[in-house]
Order: structure tokens, then sequence, then C-alpha cells
């Protein structure tokens, strides 16, 4: 079963009285239960337009959405879902374990038992904080008590308006390792993000937004796959490398007594058997991109398909 479906929502918004800002432009996709899915783009793609939609806080213009099968303005289908807000705001006198009581008991009885609310911030690394005003609290520990109240009452889907934003490497290792747990027990963990290589090191599935429709879609394994287009062979610096043709190698950098070749993969035999023949080969590796790279090369690419429009 599916934990998300988004059917073809669509939203544009109304500046100033008249000028339109279309935010979500028929975008439709589905998150499979259990998955860590990634939810990029770039500021003002429409992520979190999508996720206020997603729980009820927004109603889009067409088009409808879903959490296990059922429309997710019912109240009931928002139950098994973790929110944690893009910019939350707290009352700030109560103090974390307060905080997480009063969220807790609006769930369950079950889920505002001291012992869970304990557990809870052990978890997010706050027991040491618990009992301290949360106005006297940094900036990360107040994203760790947000990532706290999602986790109260257990739920089985988690969707988080960008969990890392404003964390040191600490901080992000720390949510990061808590989505990981999240998805080892099954869980289903939707966030969107800007740091791709969290996405990359975390996420099953991504979809890439761009100005308000997808860009992509899929596995990150596919993404990180498809781009291994070229090699790079290292070789000795001999005879063979020199005479090779004309464009058999896209670029090579001599570094002392080797020499490095970026190998088209149609040429990659042709290469090694000509190397190889004169001792010369040392190694062959994929050039392997990032999926940042790659990103940042389909966004550049679809800002110029706006620019030629
Ligand atoms: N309440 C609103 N009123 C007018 N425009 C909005 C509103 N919310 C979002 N937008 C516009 O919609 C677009 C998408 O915004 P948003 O969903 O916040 O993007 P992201 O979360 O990807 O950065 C932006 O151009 C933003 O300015
Ligand atoms: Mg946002």
């Amino acid at each position: 079963m599916t934990a998300i479906d988004v059917r073809s929502i669509g939203k544009t918004f109304t500046k100033k009285l008249t000028k339109k800002v279309c935010a979500l432009n028929d975008v439709s996709f589905s998150v499979a239960e259990g998955s860590a899915f990634g939810f990029i783009g770039p500021n003002g793609a429409g992520k979190s337009t999508t996720i206020k939609i997603l729980m009820g806080l927004l109603r889009p213009d067409s088009g409808s959405t879903f959490f296990y099968g059922r429309n997710s303005f019912e109240p009931a289908a928002r139950k098994r879902v973790g929110y944690l807000a893009e910019n939350p705001a707290y009352y700030d006198y109560l103090t974390p374990r307060e905080l997480l009581e009063f969220v807790a008991c609006h769930f369950d009885a079950a889920s505002a038992r001291g012992d869970r609310v304990a557990e809870v911030l052990e978890q997010v690394g706050l027991t040491d904080a618990a009992d301290r005003p949360i106005r006297s609290l940094s900036k990360g520990m107040v994203q760790r008590i947000g990532l706290g109240q999602t986790l109260v009452h257990d739920p089985d889907l988690y969707i988080l308006d960008e969990p890392m934003s404003g964390l040191d490497p600490l901080g992000r290792v720390l949510v990061a390792d808590i989505i990981q747990q999240l998805k080892r027990r099954g869980k289903t963990v939707f966030f969107s993000t800007h740091i791709i290589n969290d996405v990359e090191r975390i996420c099953d599935d991504v979809l890439l937004l761009v100005g308000g429709s997808v860009r992509y879609h899929g596995p990150v394994k596919t993404v990180v796959d498809q781009s291994y287009g070229t090699y790079e062979v290292v070789v000795r610096n001999g005879a063979a490398a020199a005479a090779m043709e004309p464009g058999f190698v896209l670029s090579e950098a001599r570094e002392g007594e080797t020499v490095r070749l970026s190998v088209p993969k149609q040429n990659l035999e042709a290469v090694i058997a000509k190397v190889s023949h004169h001792g010369e080969l040392l190694s062959v590796e994929p050039e392997r991109r990032t999926l940042e790279q790659i990103f940042v090369e389909l966004i550049k690419s679809a800002d110029g398909q706006k620019v030629g429009e």
C-alpha cells in the first residue's frame, strides 16, 4: 500500500490582489510504505505548499491527496502522521518535557505517559535540557524539539518540512540517524530538504520539484547509476597514453609518473586494450557524479527552458 498519494494537485496564489503565482502545476507522485523519500527543489519550488496541502492547512485548486488510501483532508487519515512544519512556533515558556506532554495528550493516553515522553527526549538528545524553558534553548535544540513532537505518538508516517535546516553537522547526523532508525522499524519518512547530499545518504526515492513541476521522480540509485557515463583510467606515463587517437579520451591530467584519462563508456574497451598492451594500466573506475551534481544540472537546464520559452 502507498503511504502517500498525490494526484494532479495544482495551486495558484494571488499576491497583492492581482499578481498570480503558480506554486504547483499538476503535481503527482506516490510514496511507498516503509521508504525514506527525499523531496527536493530550490527555494520557491513549491515543497512547503505541497506539504501544507497534504496536512490540510491549504486547499489545492485541483487534484487530491491521500494517506493510506484515505483522503488526507479527513482528520482520521492524519492520525497516523507526525508533522514537522517549516517554521514552527512553540509556547516558549514551556519546557521540552511540558511541550511534548501537551502534544501527546492530544493524541492518546499512551503517548502522554511520562516514560514515553522521557524516551522521546532521550531519542532527540534533549534529556539534559528537558526542564529548561524553550526560550532559553539554542536553535538546534528547538529544531530537535520539533522532531520530538512528531515522534511522541509513534506514528507510521512522518512528514518533515526541512528537518535539517539550521542544524550544525552533528545535529544533521542526529536527524539522519533518527530517520534511518524509523525506516528500520518499517516507518515511512517523507522529508523536504535543499541539502541533496543528505538525500543521497538516507533516501530510497527522490522527487525533484522545480518551479511547481515534477522534474524527476524515482529511485535515488537509478539517478546515480545512469550517470555512469564516463570512466577514469589511470595509466603510467608512457608512450601508449600519448599515442591515443584524438577524441578517444575527454581529458587527461598528468600527475608525475601517472596520467588520469577521462574515457567515455563506448571507448573504454579500446583504451584499456591499448594501454594494457604496453603494461601501463594502473586502475579503471567509473567517474561517479553525486546526486547533487546531477540535480544541479537538471535545475539549470529547467531554468534554461524557461528562459527560452
Ligand atoms: N501564502 C502565500 N501567498 C502567496 N504566495 C505564496 C504563498 N505561499 C507560497 N507562495 C509562493 O509559492 C511558491 C512556492 O512556495 P513554497 O511552497 O514555500 O516553496 P519551497 O517550500 O519549495 O521553498 C513561491 O513562489 C512562494 O512565494
Ligand atoms: Mg519550504
